[in-house]
């Protein structure tokens, strides 16, 4: 998988993608990560600016549709394939597991990040890009949503996770949040670990895990029960 990055701020990206499962995924040739600055393709002289005030009036600063064209321009010369085209931005659709797994099926991702008060609506419309958001709160920038959404579909990618951290008991897999998880001590000051996991009983421990998912479920996400059985 290809991902690129455009963005005003591609140093932020810089930690992120080189530690951990990100890293990992590079360093096996799963996935490979091309940051570019929207200002290296902005007009020369005016300090190579990339936004203006809105058109109508209201406050902020609008990212202006020429670096990011020419920046998007540039970049997709760069493979053959085109895939799919994402914007940040709190007006989205709201990004969740579901679109995790249709994202990490295609071969080529390109993030568009904005600051400022928003995009020229021209960028979504002449790029074909789909809007996403990572939740109903604002940030100051899209490089923060666009790893949240980077970190989530890569790590779907077949290969990426070891069999020791495999997606497939994560929260949201199997609609349900994950069952709680224990390790050594059995004893930390005073709290035991549940006698059912010390029994080696694999039938009954998965019993106990799953109505622990349905409990967890039930008191901290009971949205996500709406038209389920359980
Ligand atoms: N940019 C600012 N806020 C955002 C959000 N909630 N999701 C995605 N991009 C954003």
């Amino acid at each position: 998988m290809r991902i690129d990055v455009l963005t005003l701020f591609p140093e932020m990206f810089e930690s992120p993608l080189s530690h951990s499962i990100l890293r990992r995924a590079q360093e096996k040739g799963l996935v490979e990560f091309f940051l570019t600055n929207i200002r290296d393709f902005a007009a020369q002289g005016n300090y190579r600016r990339v936004d203006d005030k809105p058109y109508g009036g209201g406050p902020g600063m609008v990212l202006m549709p020429e670096p990011v064209f020419n920046c998007f321009e540039h970049v997709q010369k760069q493979s053959d394939v085109k895939g799919r085209v994402v914007l940040l931005s709190p007006q989205g659709k709201k990004f969740d597991h579901e679109k995790a797994v249709e994202l990490s099926r295609e071969q080529r991702l390109t993030f568009i990040a904005g600051r400022y008060e928003g995009f020229d609506e021209r960028i979504r419309v002449g790029l074909g890009a789909e809007q996403l958001s990572i939740g109903d709160y604002v940030l100051s920038g899209g490089e923060l949503a666009a790893m949240v959404i980077i970190d989530a579909v890569v790590r779907l990618q077949e290969g990426v996770l070891g069999d020791e951290d495999s997606a497939c008991d994560d929260s949201f897999s199997n609609g349900l949040l994950e069952y709680p998880h224990y390790t050594r001590p059995e004893i930390f000051r005073g709290m035991k670990v549940p006698e059912i996991l010390l029994s080696g009983d694999h039938g009954k421990i998965a019993e106990w895990r799953k109505a622990q998912a349905i409990k967890r479920t039930r008191e901290n996400r009971p949205d996500l029960l709406e038209d389920k059985n359980f």
